[in-house]
């Protein structure tokens, strides 16, 4: 059995704040192969970028590991030094921010700024990097690459931007790329381009994607694999047909539920009663029970136990089983 590249074992990460410990992330646990999309879901404040950057090593201030092993091809990067991760980030593990869009340099050639990137990693001329960051702008589809290279961001559309990025994060050829909400600034046909672009790379390139969204179309469009989070937890996984053909949580539920289709047109979408919890008030028991139609005294009480399904299917809930017959032609297993 071959490895995954990435390997996400029980990862707990903490936040002191005010002299309080809130737990942002318990009990994540997360693989992911090579050459395949995953997708996390869940509504804003659930963990998403957190998890992103506890892989990228770049928590911010006052978060910390706690426990958990983050494995990438083998190796344990909790722990690891600050100069090692540095190298494996770009080269290795690459990420685009959740606010990517802002973080171009605005009176930098986009094509400078790109061979920057592999001048901070390796020793090459000026000359050589130029013409890698031309090859990455040509591999996202950006017309006239070795011309456009000299604009600045603002010569650049919405789009181009984006696309810009993208060339940034894979021009060291990383196995893995985390992209952050990679089309919520976009307009609609520009949002399916990218996602296109994002889904040729992987297959061009053998890339494992790690696709962060709160919309659920996004997801369906390319991904093998999804995960669930809810304030700081998983509430499922599995593949992407498990999770949008055979929920079995009913948070899951309630977030297909909110996706826009043709039977809403027209009529008011349904979505899932009240706000997710913030960390410092985090409901006792399973956290999502407040907002839960299947509530009952043990999810007010306990932390779910997981229930597999199949060997890919996983979720935490006490009412899993009734979460699932409650889906039309639910196939237990
Ligand atoms: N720097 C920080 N200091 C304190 N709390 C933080 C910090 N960054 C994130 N958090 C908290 O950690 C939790 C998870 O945040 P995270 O950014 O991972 O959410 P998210 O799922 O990416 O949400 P969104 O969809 O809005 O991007 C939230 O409750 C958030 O308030
Ligand atoms: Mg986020």
């Amino acid at each position: 059995m071959t490895l995954p590249l990435l390997q996400i074992r029980d990862l707990h990460i903490r936040f002191q704040k005010d002299g309080a410990q809130l737990d942002a992330i318990s009990d994540l646990s997360l693989d992911i192969e090579r050459g395949s999309t995953t997708v996390v879901l869940g509504e804003s404040g659930s963990g998403k970028s957190l998890t992103a950057k506890a892989v990228m090593g770049l928590l911010p201030p006052g978060a910390e590991v706690v426990s958990g092993s983050v494995r990438f091809d083998g190796r344990e990067l909790v722990g690891l030094a600050d100069r090692e991760l540095r190298r494996l980030r770009g080269d290795a593990i690459a990420m685009i921010f959740q606010d990517a869009l802002t973080a171009l340099n605005p009176v930098t050639p986009i094509g400078n700024q790109i061979a920057e990137v592999h001048r901070i990693h390796e020793r090459i001329s000026k000359r050589e990097a130029w013409s890698r960051a031309v090859a990455s702008l040509d591999a996202v589809r950006i017309p006239d690459a070795a011309r456009r290279a000299k604009d600045y961001p603002f010569q650049f559309s919405g789009g181009m931007r984006q696309r810009a990025m993208i060339a940034m994060a894979i021009t060291r050829n990383p196995d893995l790329l985390i992209a952050d909400e990679p089309t919520t600034a976009l307009d609609v046909t520009v949002q399916a381009q990218i996602l296109e672009l994002l889904d040729d790379l992987r297959a061009e390139r053998n890339l494992a994607l790690l696709l962060i969204t709160h919309d659920i179309g996004v997801a369906a469009q390319s991904a093998d694999n999804a995960v669930v989070m809810y304030a700081g937890r998983l509430a499922e996984r599995g593949t992407i047909g498990e999770i949008l053909d055979e929920p079995a949580h009913p948070y899951t539920s309630g977030l297909l539920g909110s996706v826009p289709g043709p039977e809403h047109r027209g009529r008011d979408l349904p979505t899932i009663q009240g706000a997710p919890p913030s960390l410092d008030d985090l409901p006792g028991g399973c956290a999502f029970h407040p907002r839960c139609a299947l509530a009952t005294d043990v999810c007010r009480d306990r932390l779910p136990a997981r229930t597999d399904f199949t060997t890919t299917h996983t979720t935490w809930c006490h009412h899993a089983e009734e979460a699932l017959d409650g889906q039309p032609a639910a196939a237990t297993v």
